[in-house]
């Protein structure tokens, strides 16, 4: 029955702040959280649940609570229970919708920043499918991709200021396997990988993944904190650091060329290499020039990572890596143990994908109304939300009147919305101040997403006004 299980420390990590302020239904509190996380897809089907005793430890709560939460989760089907052998997840996906959304309404997915697939998509298609014949006497296994698609996206590089050539390129299955491939090159067990804080949930999970501790350096009210990340260079010595410098996940912050000067030589003081994520670089939503990419400033200790995933589709499983050749022998070797190489087809669709801006360039209008319209719910709907408008990337970073990101989260589910609740995007949880929505759905969605996330937060808020100065006259 069992797929796997769930550390009690862990399960309290992911479940964060999950007690609603001054609430005393601490078991209904403590199921809902669960509930979230089973919904969020973090706690799969089969999983089996830590035992009661060392959960209550955890979460510092009774055994008692926790026993009636594990009965309410058994009760609306979410969890069985054997007799002396423990408590497993189940699938929710037979389960009736709650009552609190209403039967019209289907769930609104507001936990993945990801647009639906690039106009164009099918020419692509086809006109691979044609190249395809070309391909098939070979082997099939291109070690480190396609010349043709290396080709199209050193081309770019060198578009956007930093001459690059095919041999300084590998495609690979994603950003996040090329991350992943990296880790492997380059941690070991224990090693330390500087990350920001926030930063993307999936960046973490790999850095655990690898058996490595993530070193969290914050972003502070106005972007990176150089002296921050050199601190933690000195005295944390990490193997690799992963940064996020075009349109941040989740904050959407973008360096500038000062900034990515002051960085470069940072890092290149401390001899730390470093993943430069570019995954959002793409959806630049300005009108100004962009800056030169990090590498143009890190030299060689640059490994940048690129993407398909967000300028045209996540279902083609393309990304790349742009690094020095030695660092790409490296990093073929690390691949030997783990795949091949990446499927061809999709190779030839992006590399025919590419031959064309015009798709993406309506993609970031696209993207920009999209940013704007809920920018514009949500002033309407949760005037005391904050938020700064970012210049590009596919989120919004909301600052909440009150620490209630996990509460806000599970009451979402309830409301028909499911958000990642600001926890996920820190080291050790916190960030309960902070929520990202992001703005890849069409402009009715989010609307009526915002209105549905309008009503949950109120259902959660501790009182109407808390925090704000009592003023007596
Ligand atoms: C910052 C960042 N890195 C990596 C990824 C994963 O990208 P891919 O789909 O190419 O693996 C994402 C996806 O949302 C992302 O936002």
């Amino acid at each position: 029955m069992s797929t796997g299980h769930i550390s009690a420390k862990r399960l309290a990590l992911l479940l964060g702040a999950w007690r609603r302020a001054g609430s005393r239904q601490g078991a209904a509190d403590l199921a809902a959280a669960i509930e979230l996380q089973v919904l969020d897809g973090q706690l799969p089907a089969g999983t089996r649940l830590p035992a009661e005793r060392e959960l209550a430890a955890e979460l510092g709560a009774s055994r008692t609570l926790v026993v009636a939460a594990l009965e309410r989760l058994r009760e609306s089907g979410l969890a069985v229970s054997r007799r002396g052998a423990g408590t497993w997840v189940t699938s929710p996906a037979g389960r009736e919708l709650e009552p609190a959304i209403p039967e019209s309404a289907m769930m609104i997915d507001l936990a993945r920043a990801a647009p639906p697939a690039i106009a164009g998509m099918m020419a692509a298609v086809d006109a691979a499918r044609r190249s395809l014949a070309d391909e098939l006497g070979g082997s099939g296994y291109v070690d480190r991709g396609l010349p043709v698609l290396r080709e199209r996206i050193a081309r770019r590089y060198t578009e956007r200021g930093l001459p690059t050539t095919p041999g300084q390129i590998m495609i690979t299955n994603g950003a996040q396997h090329a991350f992943a491939l990296t880790l492997r090159m380059l941690t070991g067990p224990g090693d330390r990988v500087l990350v920001e804080q926030p930063t993307y949930p999936n960046t973490l999970e790999a850095v655990r993944a690898a058996h490595a501790l993530p070193v969290p350096v914050a972003i502070g009210p106005h972007g990176w904190d150089f002296a921050g990340i050199d601190a933690a260079l000195r005295q944390a010595s990490p193997r690799l650091a992963c940064l996020n410098v075009d349109f941040q996940n989740p904050t959407g912050w973008r360096l500038d060329n000062a900034g990515r000067e002051r960085l470069g030589a940072v890092l290149a003081r401390a001899h730390t290499p470093t993943v430069f994520d570019e995954t959002l670089v793409e959806l630049d939503l300005t009108d100004e020039a962009a800056p030169l990419p990090m590498a143009a400033f890190a030299g060689d200790w640059a490994i940048t990572v690129g993407t398909a995933s967000k300028s045209h589709w996540g279902g083609l499983r393309i990304g790349w890596i742009r690094a020095a050749e030695e660092t790409l022998a490296g990093l073929a070797s690390a691949r030997v143990g783990l795949d091949l190489s990446s499927p061809v087809l999709e190779q030839l669709i992006l590399a025919e994908l590419l031959t064309d801006p015009e798709p993406l360039r309506k993609r970031r209008e696209w993207v920009r109304a999209q940013r704007d319209a809920l920018v514009a719910a949500l002033r309407e709907q949760c005037p005391d939300w904050e938020f700064r408008v970012p210049g590009g990337g596919l989120s919004l970073w909301c600052r909440l009147p009150e620490p209630m990101s996990t509460r806000l989260a599970v009451a979402a589910a309830g409301h028909g919305v499911q958000v990642v609740p600001g926890s996920r995007f820190g080291v050790n949880g916190g960030l309960e101040r902070w929520l990202r929505l992001p703005f890849s759905l069409t402009t009715d969605l989010l609307a009526e997403a915002v209105r549905r996330l309008g009503i949950a937060a109120l259902s959660v808020r501790r009182l109407p006004g808390a925090g704000e100065e009592l003023v007596v006259t």
